[in-house]
């Protein structure tokens, strides 16, 4: 529930008595952002139905409209039409990526090698993000590519260049770069292996495949063919299961809730939040409805009698996003919780290790954030308190979890930073509390 007056700019969530509902979550982000890109640079029109429309999915069609490409947005489906794999042109003007990593990061590789000249910027957090993690890798392949502090940070500006085939490794467990090396390898003029610490999502692959794209996966090593040609694609997109997982938290943190979540992206690699854990005792259904291209179905998430854990490894590439609802759930779990290997939480729209832990100790909790993880003392609730979002979307939802599942109520400046994925969070949360 959700009272007014708050604060300019801030909400005032209180403790639901109840979460009860069922309900889609909007289209995957990143999907939706990828078949943008990749159907920008595919012959014909693209279709997605139920795309993601937050700030982040505009940012990625505002870029596309740019380099030529024709999009229409309506609330249920987005058409793009492309110029064909060689037909992107040169913008007019500074590209702005917004808030978004992967708009930015994806951009990298879709523009590199390329006769043309582009410069990529974004707002005050994503030209503070790294940079390297692309531009090395690009520059390996051949790409002309320069950022502030020696190709760290945007602003980056791509000069005409022609791509050769390579073997690279790249260094984080990343979709973003690893998709970016992709999107350049396509245009390069030999096979490309791009081996990866870390299997993560794999969206780009799973949409070239479908576009045509000859690219050889494994676990740890992907080999991409030069491609002549791309086909445009239609697309059910699923609901984005980073958004959803807010609803599976609240679900799963007593008081006795009870909720599903209907078409929720359900991905093998991805896992996300809702079958990582087992060993949390988090009683959470899935059900897998279709496979193609992107597996999709429902989730029933129940009030549950939580465990501590310990997370880390090649599990948290797999639910980076949701790490910081993880570490919500571990606060109630019985017992101390570990979670380690996730300090790519510190790149993210906000400095993530940091911004949970602040936000959570303001409501009371126990956290600590280390270098790469976070300690947890469960067996506790969050209390009623102020918490500011730092431009993060995902720290604005996630305070509103805790409120609805906690003592008292929680004012949350800066939630306005839920446009970025979730435009209509707030309308859902009023809809599921009681
Ligand atoms: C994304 C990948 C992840 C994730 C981000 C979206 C994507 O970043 O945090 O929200 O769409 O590829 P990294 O790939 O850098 O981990």
């Amino acid at each position: 529930m959700i009272d007014a007056p708050a604060p300019p700019g801030a909400r005032v969530v209180q403790p639901a008595r109840r979460l009860r509902g069922e309900f889609t979550v909007p289209g995957d982000k990143s999907i939706t952002q990828r078949g943008l890109l990749l159907g920008a640079q595919a012959s014909g029109r693209t279709r997605l139905r139920n795309p993601g429309l937050g700030a982040d999915t505009r940012a990625s069609a505002a870029l596309v409209q740019a380099l030529g490409a024709e999009v229409s947005i309506d609330t249920d489906e987005l058409r793009v039409t492309g110029l064909g794999l060689h037909g992107l042109r040169e913008p007019a003007d500074v590209l702005d990526c917004g808030n978004s990593g992967t708009t930015m990061r994806l951009a990298g590789g879709l523009l590199a090698g390329r006769p043309l000249h582009a410069v990529l910027t974004g707002d005050d957090s994503l030209r503070t993000r790294p940079m390297k993690r692309i531009v090395r890798p690009l520059r390996a392949l051949g790409a002309r590519i320069h950022g502030r502090a020696y190709g760290t940070y945007a602003p980056l500006a791509i000069a005409p260049s022609r791509l050769r085939g390579a073997e690279l490794d790249i260094r984080v467990a990343s979709a973003q770069v690893k998709s970016a090396v992709i999107l350049a390898a396509l245009r390069a003029n030999g096979p490309t292996v791009l081996r990866q610490p870390a299997p993560s999502r794999d969206h780009t692959e799973r949409i070239l495949t479908a576009q045509g794209a000859a690219l050889h996966t494994t676990a740890r090593e992907i080999r991409c063919e030069p491609a002549d040609d791309l086909q445009a694609f239609d697309l059910d997109v699923p609901g984005d299961i980073s958004s959803a997982a807010f609803w599976i938290a609240a679900a799963v943190l007593p008081p006795p809730p009870h909720g599903t979540i209907r078409n929720l992206g359900h991905h093998p690699r991805p896992t996300r939040l809702h079958h990582a854990h087992p060993n949390m005792g988090a009683d959470i259904e899935t059900h897998v409805e279709t496979t193609d291209p992107e597996p999709a179905g429902t989730v029933i998430a129940r009030s549950s009698d939580l465990r501590a854990i310990t997370a880390g490894g090649h599990l948290i590439p797999r639910l980076i996003d949701e790490a910081s609802l993880l570490a919500l759930l571990a606060t109630r779990a019985h017992g101390e919780s570990r979670i380690a290997d996730a300090q790519e939480l510190r790149v993210k729209e906000s400095d993530r290790l940091h911004t949970t832990e602040r936000a959570l100790s303001a409501l009371g909790l126990e956290l600590e954030a280390e270098p790469d993880g976070f300690i947890i003392a469960g067996g506790a609730r969050a209390g009623g308190g102020t918490v500011d979002a730092a431009g993060d979307h995902r720290i604005a939802m996630l305070a509103a979890v805790a409120a609805v599942s906690g003592t008292g109520p929680v004012t949350i400046h800066g939630a306005e930073a839920v446009d970025v994925s979730y435009p209509t969070f707030w309308d859902d949360l009023a809809r599921l509390a009681e």
